[in-house]
């Protein structure tokens, strides 16, 4: 079997590499049963071989026609059928679409209420809770009474706090039973500034609200956006470890990464975004960001001569976005489109859908206890941890110069976690 091609999961739909279909259903079958089962996956339909997931899913045969070739393909080989009978238990004990609770914290801000307006149009949004301060440009209930007129099912409610304020006592309410929080609440950068130089402030803003996760939503997952990702992620999970909860369930979203270097990579190879996925691995400042095009197909057609530069325009993205606002602010849309993306395939996840996204999560990928790779959403939030893929050697030197710098950054996320507790 070729190590780069990918063929269709019939269980998912989702295009994977041997290695990633290994590695998801390593523990549940032996190697053979996997080999087995990847010989009756199909190649995603379309121009050759080693699609991107979005190319096989968007080309594939009509929806039934498929399903059935999977399935006749997949029964004969007897373990498919124990699979498909594990999957149909999954999902009656998986939540219907529909009913989720979300809350976006930060919900009147930048990111925020374009965020809230895009969950708000997620089928799978039941309740929506737009969580803010006094101090925001609007006030959260006047941007959830504007979202309460569309014409879409969930009821949206807006919850205030004073500065100075402590969210877990003032959250019960907008917390209670959440099944996904997502966290643009703190402070963006200016021009001159890093990501770095914000985690004095944001990891306390951002520990105010886990504190209240902690409390009222345990179970939730907290899709976290605030700044610096690479440092406030590790404070973070390693809070809700010394709590005794799961660290797996505060996720970093760099969603932002991968959208810029799959528009990126269209616009050099003359084809349509949609059509191209690039894992960005790592994490989410400066060369810690590593888009790998040689795993995308469009991408991996790309001039090696051209590979350099097209990697610093991924990294300096957020920096071109901060200087073009000139003092008033970073991305907020872009932000907001991929938080949505992100917080989508959370939610499909929790209703039996499993989805595939980078996130920047606790890992043992890498020699580094934190890590940005694809993960798998499902039941519960993320299910599995994938590996990274075989790297070319350009790909190899940069995960070197991205791991020394994610290093530094985790430590002072580790450093917060041990002079802090939640309460
Ligand atoms: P913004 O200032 O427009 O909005 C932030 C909102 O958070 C404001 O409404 C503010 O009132 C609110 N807030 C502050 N403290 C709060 C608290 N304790 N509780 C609840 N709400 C609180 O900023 P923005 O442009 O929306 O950016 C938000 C954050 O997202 C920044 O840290 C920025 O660096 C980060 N960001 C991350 C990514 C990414 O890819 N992960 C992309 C863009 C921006
Ligand atoms: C981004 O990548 O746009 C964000 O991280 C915001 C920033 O400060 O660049």
């Amino acid at each position: 079997m070729l190590m780069a091609e990918r063929r269709i999961d019939p269980d998912d739909k989702v295009a994977y590499t041997w290695e990633e279909l290994a590695a998801y259903y390593k523990g549940k079958y032996n190697k053979k049963e996997i080999e087995a089962y990847w010989e009756t996956c199909t190649a995603p339909k379309g121009k050759g071989k080693g699609k991107a997931k979005g190319k096989g899913k968007d080309k594939a045969e009509p929806k039934g026609k498929a399903k059935a070739k999977a399935k006749t393909k997949a029964e004969p080989k007897g373990k498919a059928k124990a699979k498909a009978k594990a999957k149909a238990k999954a999902n009656k004990e998986t939540k219907p679409a529909g009913s989720f609770k979300v809350c976006v914290c930060g919900g009147a801000g930048g990111i925020g209420q374009p965020l809230s307006l895009l969950m708000a149009m997620d089928p799978n949004v039941g309740d929506l809770r737009i969580f803010d301060l006094n101090v925001a440009m609007v006030p959260p209930a006047g941007v959830a009474a504007d979202l309460s007129h569309l014409e879409r099912k969930c009821t949206v409610i807006g919850h205030v706090m004073e500065v100075g304020g402590k969210p877990v006592d003032h959250l019960e309410e907008c917390l209670k039973d959440c099944n996904l929080v997502l966290v643009p609440a703190g402070v963006p950068r200016k021009p001159g500034m890093t990501r770095d130089d914000l985690f004095g402030i944001n990891a306390d803003i951002a520990k105010g609200i886990v504190e209240a996760c902690a409390k009222h939503c345990p179970n939730a997952v907290l899709g976290m956006i605030v700044n610096p990702v690479n440092s406030v992620v590790p404070a973070m999970a390693e809070l809700y470890k010394k709590k005794g909860l799961d660290p797996m369930k505060i996720v970093g979203i760099t969603t932002l990464d991968v959208v810029r270097a799959n528009k990126f990579v269209g616009e050099i190879a003359g084809k349509n975004p949609n059509y191209v996925n690039v894992p960005v691995i790592g994490g989410h400042a400066g060369v810690t960001i590593m888009p790998v095009f040689s795993q995308d197909k469009v991408a991996a057609t790309i001039a090696s001569e051209k590979i350099p530069d097209l990697d610093k325009h991924v990294q300096n993205a957020g920096t071109e976005v901060v200087e073009a606002k000139g003092g008033k602010g970073s991305a907020t849309l872009s932000m907001a489109y991929a938080g949505a993306r992100f917080g989508k395939a959370v939610l499909a996840g929790l209703s039996g859908r499993k989805r595939t996204e980078c996130a920047y999560c606790k890992s043992d990928i890498t020699d580094l206890p934190y890590f940005t790779q694809k993960v798998v959403f499902g039941d519960g939030g993320i299910t599995k941890v994938l590996p990274l893929g075989e790297l070319n050697e350009y790909e190899t030197k940069r995960l070197d110069e991205a791991k020394a710098q994610l290093k530094t950054e985790i430590d002072t996320g580790l450093k917060y976690a041990e002079a802090n507790s939640l309460a």
